[in-house]
């Protein structure tokens, strides 16, 4: 088929290069000059595994093409794809200006039929909003239909989720389109639900509301955990085989970050309140998430502040990850950033290390206060603690008495449970984690 996917950020550089790789013609539109050379260039302007193989490969072979236009991505496609950011305004509402500015730009290129499919998370009415934007502006006569086709792809994995999703949902207005979009789909195994578009629309922030709700209820359990000595892990594991919870979200800790979760939370509190039925347990959901990060900047100026319990003047602390999740240098909402700020505040020095996001992180962040370091024994040197913000994989099997060498103090605050306390306390280091109390450090100091 020939597809025209609009924008080339994570969801549409995913998409494109998926589609493509599945053998249709793809044309990846983006208004960005400098975004279009780059791509050109053969260069991957994201760090996604297994992405740069996919848009290398594809892009010689002539099957994906990148352009700044929008009619020449148009003219030849049956179906365009709608992959442009949805960021939050101040109140929590979606800004759909880049939507509707695709959609116009979409219906002066109109040529004949084409389907045209939202897969940007947009609040529910966006597929009617979309279908009267392009009535407006089309040429007379050209028909189309709109699509709700939301994405559910995660950072780090995004083209695995995409290969092979646990669904794909299709909110179609005609059975034409919806046919057309099952085809599309035909070469992934998985099930393909069809339903209206408003549907289609609210599964999506449905979804991560969801998943969201999960992560702020664990940690919430986790706080009970601490208060009561219990252990957060084996509460979370006993809760989660039962196979109506399932064992995945349950990971308790400094609350969820990235692109996604915040701004659809917020979306969907605002969207409820519009519609005048208050969507209340998610209001509670992001305020547990907000307090995550100052609950453990808390315990740590408590722990290692000086006497008034405030200050961490003369106190180093090493930030060990500072992107939102594993996997990807985005810092969109990364809890690193919030901790550092408080830290900071309270008069700390911070060696901060990342496997990928340090260049991303240093241009939020800045320089003052922070030094940036090339490994996580590095950040650890000379250190009053090292604080685990994100569990990249190369943190699980860390030399802990490495890391105690390093260490001026020997104490570790792992916001994100990577260890278990037996063995940080065997390497000599005390150890701070989420829902799971303290321990101190035991054997071969
Ligand atoms: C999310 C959704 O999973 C995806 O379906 C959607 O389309 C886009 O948003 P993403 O933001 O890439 O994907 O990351 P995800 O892996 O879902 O994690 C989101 C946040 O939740 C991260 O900050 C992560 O650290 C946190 N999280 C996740 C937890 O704190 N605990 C958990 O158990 C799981």
């Amino acid at each position: 088929m020939h597809i025209c996917v609009i924008g080339s950020g994570y969801v549409g550089l995913v998409t494109a290069s998926v589609f493509s790789d599945l053998g249709n013609d793809v044309i990846c539109v983006d208004s960005s000059e400098k975004r279009v050379e780059t791509l050109l260039s053969g260069e991957c302007p994201i760090y996604e595994p297994r992405l740069p193989e996919l848009l290398d490969r594809n892009r010689r072979e002539g099957r994906l093409q990148f352009t700044t236009s929008t009619p020449f991505g148009v003219a030849p496609s049956e179906i365009v794809f709608i992959c442009v950011g949805t960021p939050s305004l101040t109140n929590g509402q979606t800004d759909l200006s880049q939507v509707e500015s695709a959609a116009r730009d979409i219906a002066n290129s109109l040529n004949g039929y084409k389907i045209i499919v939202n897969k940007s998370t947009v609040p529910v009415g966006t597929g009617d909003f979309v279908r009267r934007v392009i009535e407006e502006h089309r040429p007379n006569g050209k028909n189309f239909d709109v699509v709700s086709n939301p994405e559910f792809l995660r950072e780090g994995q995004a083209v695995r989720d995409t290969l092979q999703p646990d669904r794909i949902v299709i909110g179609a207005s005609s059975e034409k389109a919806a046919n057309r979009m099952r085809e599309l789909y035909r070469p992934l195994d998985c099930p393909v639900l069809v339903t209206d578009i408003c549907s289609a629309e609210i599964i999506k922030y449905a979804s991560n509301a969801f998943l969201a709700t999960k992560i702020s209820f664990i940690n919430a359990v986790a706080n009970l955990c601490e208060e009561s000595g219990a252990d957060v892990k084996a509460v979370a594991k006993g809760m989660g085989s039962d196979i109506r919870i399932g064992p995945h979200f349950l990971e308790a800790g400094l609350g969820y970050g990235g692109s996604c979760f915040p701004k659809d939370v917020d979306s969907l509190i605002h969207t409820s309140v519009e519609l005048g039925i208050p969507f209340n347990i998610l209001q509670q959901v992001a305020e547990e998430n907000a307090v995550r990060v100052p609950r453990l900047a808390k315990r740590i100026i408590k722990r290692l502040g000086d006497d008034s319990g405030n200050s961490l003047k003369n106190k180093t602390i090493a930030i060990l990850g500072l992107s939102f999740k594993p996997d990807t240098d985005d810092m969109r909402e990364a809890k690193s950033i919030e901790l550092c700020g408080l830290l900071l505040k309270a008069g700390a020095h911070i060696r901060a290390y990342d496997p990928v996001a340090t260049d991303n992180a240093r241009t939020i962040l800045g320089e003052d206060g922070v030094t940036y370091c090339k490994s996580a024994y590095d950040a650890a040197e000379g250190a009053d603690a090292a604080v685990f913000v994100t569990e990249w994989r190369e943190f699980i099997q860390l030399d802990l008495h490495r890391l105690r060498e390093a260490l001026r103090q020997p104490i570790m605050f792992d916001g994100r449970n990577i260890y278990s306390p037996g063995e940080v306390s065997a390497a000599g280091i005390e150890y701070h984690c989420i829902g799971r109390g303290v321990f101190p450090p035991g054997g071969n100091p």
